[in-house]
């Protein structure tokens, strides 16, 4: 059995879907990974060969005023997981994010780059990669730019702003991946049942500015909004943004077979489906 913890939360509940009847789901009335007994019990009781970690503190904002909770649920909560993973032989899959580095580099970030957290939620998750390995068996699944059908999201924001206002202003110059929650799971998927180990980054291919998805949101689904540029500076959020931290997916496709589609296919997709 697979179990996937945060199940509840926009990338848990495609995975639920996706794993069928291979899957479990437990989220927070189930579980409290802050908790050491809670999580001892609970993958003590169910006894999976695989825990998918979804749980995390995802307001990246703040995660800067509430740093405790932030390593308390992505730090600590993923050593408590690992531990109780390793006492059964079970693999721990860690969901992780481009956050972890700092955006300098300039070239699609590779497995083994240095991290370099700008923010309180990278370092935080960073703190939860380095926990996965409490866990002999763990894979370590780095992300970005996620939406789905079943959480607050970019796509989800623009759709709303665009339909009541005719102009917006949107970030461009922080440059990533837009990433599927659908596509996503199918990567975590293939990556488990390739009995890969260790970290691999997985994202739709492609990369954009926000405002380039902006303008491609409204494009796709036909509303007209003008999108204008502003700066991150502008912006100016209380958590620091890597600029451009593009994942390269390469190992990914090597190891699996499975390579993501383009950003703006799945985006496509995602409308298609949204509409039904
Ligand atoms: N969203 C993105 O753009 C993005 C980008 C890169 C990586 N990631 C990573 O991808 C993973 C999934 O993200 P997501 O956007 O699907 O997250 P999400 O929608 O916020 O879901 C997280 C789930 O974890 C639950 N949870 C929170 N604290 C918990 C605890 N102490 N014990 C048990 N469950 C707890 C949440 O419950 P409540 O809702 O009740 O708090 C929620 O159901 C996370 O690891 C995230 O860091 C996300």
């Amino acid at each position: 059995m697979i179990l996937v913890v945060g199940a509840n939360g926009m990338l848990g509940q495609d995975l639920i879907a996706l794993l069928g009847d291979r899957g479990h789901g437990v989220d927070i009335a189930d579980i409290d990974i802050t908790s050491a007994e809670s999580v001892f019990k609970v993958i003590g009781a169910l006894k999976p060969e695989v825990v998918i970690n979804c749980a995390a503190y995802t307001d990246v904002d703040g995660c800067e005023s509430d740093a405790e909770t932030a390593m308390a649920v992505n730090g600590e909560g993923v050593a408590y997981l690992a531990m109780a993973c390793r006492d059964i032989g079970a693999l721990l899959v860690q969901v992780s994010t481009d956050y972890v580095f700092d955006g300098g580099k300039g070239t699609p970030y590779v497995e083994d780059d240095a991290p370099c957290p700008l923010s309180v939620y990278g370092e935080s998750k960073l703190a939860g990669e380095m926990n996965a390995a409490f866990s002999p068996e763990h894979l370590i699944v780095r992300t970005q730019w996620l939406y789905g059908l079943h959480g607050k999201n970019f796509v989800e924001t623009m759709l709303r702003l665009g339909a009541e206002k005719s102009e917006l202003t949107v970030v461009d110059d922080q440059i990533g991946s837009p990433t599927s929650t659908v596509d996503l799971s199918q990567a975590i998927i293939a990556l488990i049942d390739s009995g890969c180990r260790g970290v691999y980054h997985a994202a739709n291919s492609e990369y954009c500015s926000w405002n380039d998805f902006a303008k491609a949101i409204f494009e796709e689904s036909g509303l007209q909004v003008a999108v204008k540029p502003m700066t991150t500076t502008e912006l100016n959020r209380p958590a620091r943004r890597p600029l451009y931290s593009t994942l390269e997916c390469s190992k990914l496709n090597a190891e699996t077979g499975y390579h993501p589609q383009t950003w703006r296919n799945a985006l496509r997709e995602y409308l298609k489906i949204r509409e039904k």
